[in-house]
């Protein structure tokens, strides 16, 4: 299936729907990847659902609208997405930086909701540990971008040996991004609130998928949550930041499950 466009502050912004009929389900993928992740989850979920994925600010076919791309940004795009398509529900699912992105369109379009599934992600906000590490890779993406993720993409995946495919094929997205929309994805995480509020008082379900071994969002921070308040959903995988690639049988169960609780 071809993409389709949107035009969005004078850029285009590539994503795709399948399925006609059931509840809305939009899938973001995280950094440095693409719509291409969600391919399998998307054909078969079109089944019961329609489902669109999107290839956020800057990455896959879509362009790049300034040198700070906000998760905000990116949730704004999203929402005038939906409303081109005219949905007005959604559940709405991201990977990591796209958890992020669904996080701030949580905050900014509450009505628009009703399920949220948080993959490898976190809503709190970067520490300065981690705001020091975004910019010494910001350095290393303007020195040489190549380089920088070659050294990146492995990091993701629990292991380089077994997952020598998968860091491939990551890589191979991740090149398409340009080094001005990289240095802006970076700038936008940086930047981004902490979110946790939502976890608490958001009348939807949620989901977290965790990885056991996920070195860049640490799972000790959910794991902390106090889960008793609400129908807040958390499954522990065996596997790296990666899960939905790594383990994609098991995550495509969780998120079926959690659907089909709806
Ligand atoms: C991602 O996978 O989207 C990012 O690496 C997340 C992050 O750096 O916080």
């Amino acid at each position: 299936m071809k993409s389709k466009f949107l035009d969005y502050k004078g850029e285009k912004i590539a994503y795709k729907v399948r399925g006609k009929k059931g509840k809305a389900i939009v899938f973001l993928h995280g950094f440095l990847g693409s719509k291409e992740l969600w391919e399998d989850y998307s054909k078969r979920l079109s089944k019961t659902y329609r489902v669109i994925t999107i290839d956020l600010l800057g990455h896959g076919e879509s362009g790049c609208i300034g040198y700070v791309h906000s998760m905000e940004e990116n949730a704004s795009m999203l929402k005038e997405l939906l409303n081109s398509l005219r949905i007005r529900k959604i559940i709405l699912a991201g990977h990591s930086m796209g958890g992020y992105v669904a996080l701030a369109f949580a905050e900014l379009f509450p009505d628009n909701l009703n399920g949220l599934i948080l993959i490898n992600s976190s809503a709190s906000a970067d520490c300065k540990k981690k705001k020091s590490s975004r910019n010494k890779l910001i350095s290393l993406i303007k020195n040489d971008k190549q380089k920088a993720i070659d050294l990146l993409i492995p990091t993701f995946f629990e292991s380089k040996k077994l997952h020598r495919n998968l860091i491939l094929k990551y890589k191979r997205l991740a090149h398409l991004c340009s080094k001005q929309a990289i240095i802006a994805s970076i700038e936008g995480m940086k930047i981004r609130k902490e979110r946790e509020i939502i976890l608490h008082f958001a009348p939807y379900p949620i989901l977290f998928v965790i990885g056991k071994r996920d070195c860049i969002v640490s799972p000790i921070q959910l794991l902390d949550f106090n889960t008793s308040e609400k129908e807040l959903y958390v499954e522990e995988l065996d596997c790296g930041h990666m899960s939905m690639m790594e383990k994609p049988e098991k995550v495509f169960r969780v998120i079926k499950q959690f659907l089909n609780l709806k």
